[in-house]
């Protein structure tokens, strides 16, 4: 299949140029002229913007928490994340059983993912407990199985500490693999958990107010420094949600730390008001890290801008408001934690950051595509317009106005975040590999189109001081 894409306007993290785009059996075969290129098809994409499609390289599909299964699958979430113009994403897997191997995981998300997704996608690794078989155990999932990042915990059920934290840091370096970190003190949490309900304050207020902005920096600070006794190992802050915490990110940058960041779109778009919603509304918004103070969000803009924030991921972990949200009624930390955002990172950021002026055209495919693709060993096969890239595309319509409802939405959940927004701009056409698998507003693509990515390892030119 032969696609010319004429009169758009290609968007890389570059470049911002007037140019056709030609595309021969889902690989980007030509950028400029296209008089000797006979298309199938002909995409007319005046007056759109044509970007890399996004890469979401934080999403929780198919998830058990504890009692909890998350609201969308592969299938579903792939659908949502194509019709808001992601193509790719790397997905946390949850944990196994207890001292299950780092096989057992990957084995059980192939059988979650593999002939449902709709969009190429990876994993991150989990590391639950660490001991000389796991550690032995990281080369055959790096090698083999193509996964090369892997996430840890400093609170929930499998949290590891520093001593833990340190070997797998020490071992990931040497395999050219990145450690990816969900960072809040579990000590500082644990605490103020117990003092608000022994004081039967139990609403979704005392979530945000159980894990303070100090216990997410202190773990940033920590990680930091430990990787640095880890000989420079490569770490990936997922969900930084406060300015303390950016702070110390673009701090150890200037220092020539091998710390990379990422925020979420709900970091800056909401904030902890939201959890006095009426009716219980605020349950919707139990996530860790909580939604904070709203002075955060004009300063994580910043850090965005500067570059010490390199990347946007959703950490979309959908669970239904009526149903799994309403066991944190009468105590917060009996809510499953999560919030949709798959398919509402790119228009969110596209009408609040370009359309906004907070971010221009080339920052906006940085943050959302070219750099989680670099970092997490996807590029340049993604995340970019390139010559021999996969055709991965999403065009924009700058001038679509529209209005955020869930009923819009193709996220398998009952509710969204966002409902009411205004947006100025919106995805109209994603592109798969050369296939269209949405078209205004629906979409038009192939369950298990999606193909799993081993990824490369890391290297000096993208990670490194
Ligand atoms: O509340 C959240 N973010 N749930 C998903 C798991 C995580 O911590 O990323
Ligand atoms: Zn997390
Ligand atoms: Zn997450």
């Amino acid at each position: 299949m032969k696609i010319l894409i004429k009169n758009g306007t290609l968007v890389t993290s570059e470049n911002v140029l007037r140019e056709d785009l030609c595309i021969d059996r889902g690989i980007v075969h030509s950028i400029g002229k296209s008089d000797m290129f006979i298309p199938d098809e002909i995409i007319d994409a005046d007056g759109l913007y044509v970007f890399p499609g996004g890469v979401d390289v934080h999403t929780h599909l198919n998830l058990h928490q504890g009692l909890y299964i998350a609201a969308d699958d592969f299938y579903s979430g792939t659908v949502a994340a194509a019709c808001g113009g992601t193509t790719t994403i790397v997905d946390h897997m949850g944990f196994g059983p207890s001292g299950c191997s780092l096989k057992h995981q990957v084995d059980v998300y192939h059988d979650y993912a593999d002939a449902q997704a709709v969009i190429d996608y990876s994993f991150h690794g989990v590391i639950q407990h660490v001991d000389d078989k796991i550690l032995s155990e990281m080369a055959s999932i790096v090698e083999e199985e193509g996964i090369t990042s892997f996430k840890i915990y400093l609170t929930y059920d499998y949290k590891l500490d520093d001593h833990a934290v340190l070997q797998v840091m020490n071992r990931l370096r040497e395999l050219g693999a990145v450690t990816a970190i969900h960072c809040e003190n579990d000590g500082i949490l644990s605490y103020f958990k117990d003092y608000y309900l022994k004081r039967n304050q139990t609403g979704p207020i005392f979530h945000a107010h159980s894990r303070p902005e100090e216990a997410e920096a202190e773990a940033v600070g920590r990680m930091i420094i430990l990787s640095k006794l880890a000989g420079d190992a490569p770490i990936y802050v997922v969900h930084v949600s406060t300015a303390k915490a950016a702070k110390l990110i673009a701090d150890a940058k200037r220092m020539g730390c091998n710390v990379r960041g990422e925020t979420c779109p709900q970091y800056l778009f909401l904030d902890q008001e939201r959890y006095n919603d009426s009716n219980h509304g605020g349950l919707k918004y139990i996530m860790s890290p909580p939604l904070r103070d709203k002075a955060n969000q004009e300063l994580l803009w910043t850090y965005i801008k500067s570059g010490t924030i390199d990347t946007i991921g959703t950490d979309h972990c959908p669970f239904n408001f009526h149903g799994d949200k309403q066991a944190g009624r009468n105590d917060f930390s009996k809510c499953p934690n999560g919030a949709p955002g798959i398919e509402t990172r790119l228009p969110l950021l596209f009408s609040e950051g370009v359309m906004k002026q907070r971010i221009s055209l080339q920052e906006f495919v940085a943050i959302t595509s070219t750099n989680p693709a670099k970092l997490m060993g996807l590029y340049p096969k993604k995340g970019d317009i390139r010559v021999g890239s996969d055709a991965d595309l999403t065009l924009i319509d700058p001038h679509k106005e529209i209005t955020l409802t869930h009923d819009l939405l193709h996220e398998h959940v009952d509710y969204t975040c966002y409902e009411g927004f205004k947006l100025h701009g919106y995805p109209v056409i994603t592109l798969s590999r050369g296939e269209i698998i949405y078209r205004n507003g629906e979409f038009t693509g192939r369950k298990g189109h999606g193909q799993f990515i081993k990824r490369k390892k890391v290297t000096d030119g993208v990670w490194g001081k």
